[in-house]
């Protein structure tokens, strides 16, 4: 792979307080696509503005998919991945739904190492802080005619991150959407792509003015059943069975929603993965049985829900205070992560 290196590296940041998504690391990988000549100059460069002509598809009508991934560092040095190939595999899904051309997801995971081996320095060790690593592909060509471009590029950024949300593990206020949706079946809901997170803004913002941390969205069609909570997907534990939507095309399919499906099933619980009302959400709070609500995904790791609310009638679970299946979900796929807790499902690569 060609390193082109940089003459001053900068300095590292305060990594106590680290945020999420503002710092950049010295260097970054791209490579260019282009019709007939496949993938093509893969290249390690230093982190900084890139050139694109102001008629690059991207700009215009939105091809572009993206990922999200973490690198952690251990206490003995060893930079830890946590399910690297799953992410670029989804990669590949949201390419072929947004008309964008295939990855090789050995090549690409390589290239990865690769660039977060060069940067081992910037992983936090830190208590809940990583490498969040962001691929991202986007279209180049010159054009304003709809189609599927037959330029792109294929970037990686990292940036060293703490918690996701200000809340940290404090239980999030949710707002239960019921103007907007996110997404119906047919569209673009279960593609990891720009548009999905553009359509999502204005309700988000209409959230956060009143005081919440994030929406739960309800299905594009009847606006009745839960699916997913911003940036991150949705469990609820009722009466001691775990429910989440099921993947039917509108919702993410997360790699940490699978990752906890997996992991609370090897526990012995019953998950299922099925359509779900708000209001039999609401019914099972009424009657006492609504233990837990919590939200998984890379960024938000497993964030507590605190409280719902739904046409102005606000449901408040476990008094506002975490859950232990939430806790010990949280504890055992960061234990994973970091390397305190063995990983039985082979989900770690480390270098
Ligand atoms: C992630 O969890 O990695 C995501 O991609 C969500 C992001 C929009 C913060």
């Amino acid at each position: 792979m060609k390193i082109i290196k940089r003459e001053i590296l900068k300095d590292k940041p305060d990594f106590s307080n680290l945020g999420f998504g503002t710092i950049f690391t010295d260097y970054m990988f791209m490579m260019d696509y282009e019709e007939g000549k496949g993938w093509i100059d893969p290249r390690i460069e230093p982190y900084g503005p890139i050139s694109l002509e102001p008629s690059a598809m991207v700009f215009h009508y939105g091809q572009e998919t993206f990922e999200g991934l973490k690198a952690y560092k251990a206490d003995n040095g060893d930079v830890r991945m946590f399910r690297v190939k799953d992410n670029l595999a989804r990669l590949n899904r949201s390419n072929d739904r947004m008309g964008m051309p295939a990855i090789d997801v050995d090549f690409v995971f390589d290239a990865i190492k690769t660039l977060v081996d060069l940067e081992r320095d910037w992983i936090p060790t830190k208590p809940e802080t990583s490498l969040y690593v962001r691929p991202f592909m986007f279209a180049i060509d010159p054009f304003l005619g709809v189609r599927a471009a037959s330029q792109y590029k294929l970037m990686v950024i990292l940036s060293p991150v703490g918690a996701y949300y200000p809340e940290g593990m404090n239980p999030t206020k949710i707002y239960v959407e019921d103007e907007y949706i996110r997404a119906a079946v047919g569209g673009t809901g279960e593609a990891k792509t720009g548009g999905n997170y553009a359509a999502s803004i204005k309700a988000f913002e209409k959230a956060r003015a009143a005081g919440y941390s994030q929406v739960l969205w309800l299905d594009g069609k009847e606006k009745k059943y839960v699916e997913e909570v911003g940036t991150s997907n949705a469990f609820f534990k009722i009466d001691g069975r775990i429910v989440t939507a099921p993947l039917e095309g509108t919702i993410l399919p997360g790699i940490t929603r699978n990752t906890a499906i997996q992991i609370m099933r090897e526990w012995g619980f019953e998950v299922d993965e099925r359509r779900m009302t708000i209001d039999e959400v609401y019914a099972a709070e009424r009657r006492g049985l609504l233990e837990e609500v919590f939200a998984t995904g890379t960024a938000a790791v497993i964030s507590p829900i605190g409280s719902l609310t739904y046409k102005g009638d606000t449901i408040e679970i476990n008094r506002m205070k975490i859950g232990s299946l939430t806790k010990k979900l949280y504890e055992t796929i960061t234990g994973i992560q970091y390397g305190t807790i063995e990983d039985p499902f082979e989900w770690i690569t480390i270098f």
